[in-house]
């Protein structure tokens, strides 16, 4: 059954052959969707007969949000330890293992209820395409239940076995490393589709990060990094080294590193609700882009560094703190969050592109950061769903 969308104030289709500028923005506009897919775009008086009309009523549209970096199995929160940062407490890697302790210990059922949580609060404000990384769980078995527990919620999983060194391995991290690129990344190879390595000091180094990487390319996982997060380090050029699909953080970076991304197929997906979280300088967004770097925005969402699932909040700081124009926060944290996932049925509102759809209560997208935290996604369409609400 074919559906339109009628009366869209100012459409962003990400399509510049649809419509104005590098967003494709059309005004008064409609859109058709069909079977799950968009069927057509274009101004509303053109717009071809369908068996359904939804009245958009002047608000603006655009492609669903595609957050390519989150953390949402784990148990427990750190609010302390958030209150304790804020109080002049350092943000520390090894704080990843309070989460790790409480995720051990927690069942299935319970892991799988604040996931499932946790991507509902993300749908409802406009996420449609969620990554979700595995990595508090750090033994085969808690690292397989937690890829397989993402594995339920989106098809976008990756491997993060080696987020930290645990407790149990603090004297043998090499014996760490030996048991994620072997049996671990055996047992969770089959739910993944991508393997990161939080390549940083505290972390994991750069041998280390060859080693679990080449393991996980030989398994046909395809690589995504933490890298140059918390001080500068070897993280983004070994992500450009390995073909990564993208480098994420990109927080402390050399020249050399911003011209190796430059010229490669290597997304920088920055993470904005990290820096505010842990009151750290932004990264450099304009930067990168004035180098002719690729750009995505995603929310990191894990209960350590960066507790939100909010994209718009992302996109207000992005516009705010790192000098993005509204236009290049909105495609980074949509188109941009495609390409950080290699997918080119999202992100976008051209014809044949999977209808994921946010109707905004304004009538510009540039009220996202205009309206900081103000509940602004109206209804979200999901593979061409009208909204349940
Ligand atoms: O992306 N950097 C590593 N992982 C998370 C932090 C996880 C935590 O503190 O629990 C991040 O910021
Ligand atoms: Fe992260």
């Amino acid at each position: 059954m074919s559906i339109l969308l009628d009366g869209i104030g100012e459409l962003v289709t990400n399509s510049p052959a649809h419509g104005d500028g590098p967003l494709g923005r059309i005004r008064d506009a409609a859109l058709v969707v069909d079977g799950g897919r968009v069927a057509w775009v274009g101004a509303s008086g053109l717009a071809p007969a369908a068996d359904e009309r939804v009245e958009a009523g002047g608000r603006a549209a655009i492609p669903g949000f595609v957050d390519s970096h989150a953390h949402l199995v784990f148990a427990g929160d750190r609010a302390t330890e958030f209150a304790a940062r804020m109080s002049g407490q350092p943000y520390a890697a090894g704080g990843i293992r309070t989460t790790v302790a409480a995720t051990r210990a927690a069942s299935d059922g319970e892991l799988r209820a604040n996931l499932r949580r946790l991507a509902a609060e993300a749908l409802a404000t406009g996420t449609t395409t969620i990554e979700c990384k595995s990595g508090y769980g750090l033994t085969v078995v808690d690292e397989a239940r937690s890829v397989a527990l993402a594995a339920e919620v989106t098809a976008e999983v990756t491997f993060l076995g080696a987020h930290v060194v645990p407790a149990e391995y603090a004297g043998d991290p090499d014996g760490y490393v030996d048991l994620v690129r072997t049996a671990m990344l055996d047992a969770a190879a089959p739910h993944a589709r991508w393997i990161d390595v939080f390549c940083e000091r505290g972390a994991f180094d750069a041998d280390a990060t060859r080693a679990i990487l080449a393991a996980g390319i030989a398994r046909g996982l395809v690589p995504r990094l933490h890298a140059n997060q918390l001080g500068p380090g070897p993280g983004v050029q070994l992500a450009v080294e390995h073909g990564a699909a993208s480098a994420d953080h990109c927080t402390h970076l050399a020249d050399v590193d911003v011209a190796a991304l430059a010229g490669s197929g290597t997304v920088a997906t920055l993470l904005p609700g990290a820096e505010f979280s842990t009151r750290s300088p932004y990264p450099d967004a304009r930067r990168l882009i004035d180098a002719g770097v690729v750009v995505a925005l995603a929310t990191d969402c894990n209960p350590g560094s960066s507790y939100t699932t909010s994209m718009p909040f992302c996109i207000a700081l992005a516009v705010r703190d790192m000098r993005m124009t509204p236009d290049e926060a909105l495609w980074a944290a949509t188109a941009g969050g495609a390409r950080a996932l290699r997918r080119d049925d999202i992100g976008h509102l051209a014809p044949g592109a999977r209808a994921d759809v946010v109707l905004l209560d304004a009538p510009s997208p540039i009220h996202l950061a205009y309206r900081p935290g103000v509940p602004l996604v109206a209804a979200v369409w999901k593979d061409g769903a009208p909204p349940t609400e």
